[in-house]
């Protein structure tokens, strides 16, 4: 059974269930879309969600800080700092898709101590804690076996880009299916696709642009349950926007060769490494 060393990760825990509230509310009652650029939506939901969270972090930690995607900004460096994305999925959300997810991450000084994934909906809890290992709904979690790309499935998001990275991302699926995957899989929610990567349903994900709210949580769920994560490029991941690349490790190499490739040809993996 799963027992929690991290205090943090029982206040991110309470902070996720709060903000899962408020999701579902809005999720049945409905709620207006604004859109902050072409195709990336916000709501009220998404808001006062991080409101809410952010203000069951600071009941128990008021000093730390807060990184959230909507409205804290938090300095990533921070010796000790939460990593809020208070609706991830935003979109599945807007279309009455019930696949979406709260994730909390709790760092110190750049490194991952512990993390939450939480699909409100389902009632899916994902955790992570540094160094004790990844559960899904309390029963201990690892990545795949699958040691060969004919033998997965992947996973796969689309920055809010229709241009170049757009392409490249749709050149690697064509190369991923050359290899006989067993199919792509683009579910619209980053934390959740880590996590599926720590279940073992994905032998691979990868994204060309994420940020630090999507995959903070993720990551290390995805690396507790014994998976690699880097850029896609190879590259250790940073705390910034970034390409992701996460798998089971077996597949690591054989997915990185792909994306990387399509990456360094659109000519954007200098400036978003
Ligand atoms: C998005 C989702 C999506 C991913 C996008 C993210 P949001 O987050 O995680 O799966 O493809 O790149 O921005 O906007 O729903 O919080
Ligand atoms: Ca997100
Ligand atoms: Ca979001």
């Amino acid at each position: 059974m799963m027992e929690v060393e991290c205090p943090q990760l029982l206040v991110a825990q309470a902070a996720a269930r709060r903000g899962g509230e408020i999701l579902t509310h809005y999720y049945h009652q409905g709620v207006t879309m604004r859109s902050k650029s072409a195709s990336d939506l916000v709501s009220d939901a998404d808001i006062e969600a991080e409101q809410a969270i952010a203000a069951v972090i600071r009941e128990s930690f008021p000093d730390d800080e807060v990184l959230g995607e909507e409205s804290h900004r938090g300095d990533s460096a921070a010796a000790r700092l939460w990593i809020v994305d208070p609706l991830d999925g935003t979109t599945n959300f807007a279309h009455h898709i019930p696949h979406f997810a709260v994730s909390i991450a709790y760092y110190e000084s750049g490194k991952p101590q512990c993390g939450v994934i939480y699909n409100p909906l389902r009632g899916d809890w994902y955790t992570a804690e540094k160094g004790q290992g990844a559960w899904w709904n309390g029963e201990r979690a690892s990545v795949g076996a699958q040691r060969s790309l004919s033998d997965s499935l992947v996973g796969v998001g689309f920055y809010y880009d229709r241009g170049a990275l757009m392409e490249a991302t749709l050149a690697a699926i064509r190369d991923l299916f050359g290899q006989q995957i067993h199919g792509i899989r683009r579910f619209g929610t980053a934390s959740l696709d880590l996590c599926q990567v720590g279940v073992g349903m994905f032998g691979a994900f990868f994204e060309y642009v994420l940020s630090p709210w999507d995959f903070a949580a993720g990551r290390l769920f995805v690396e507790e349950a014994g998976g690699t994560v880097t850029n896609c490029l190879g590259e250790p991941l940073p705390l910034s926007r970034t390409s992701v690349l996460a798998s089971n490790g077996h597949l690591h190499q054989a997915v990185q060769s792909i994306v990387s490739a399509h990456y360094q040809k659109s000519g954007k993996h200098a400036s978003q490494s």
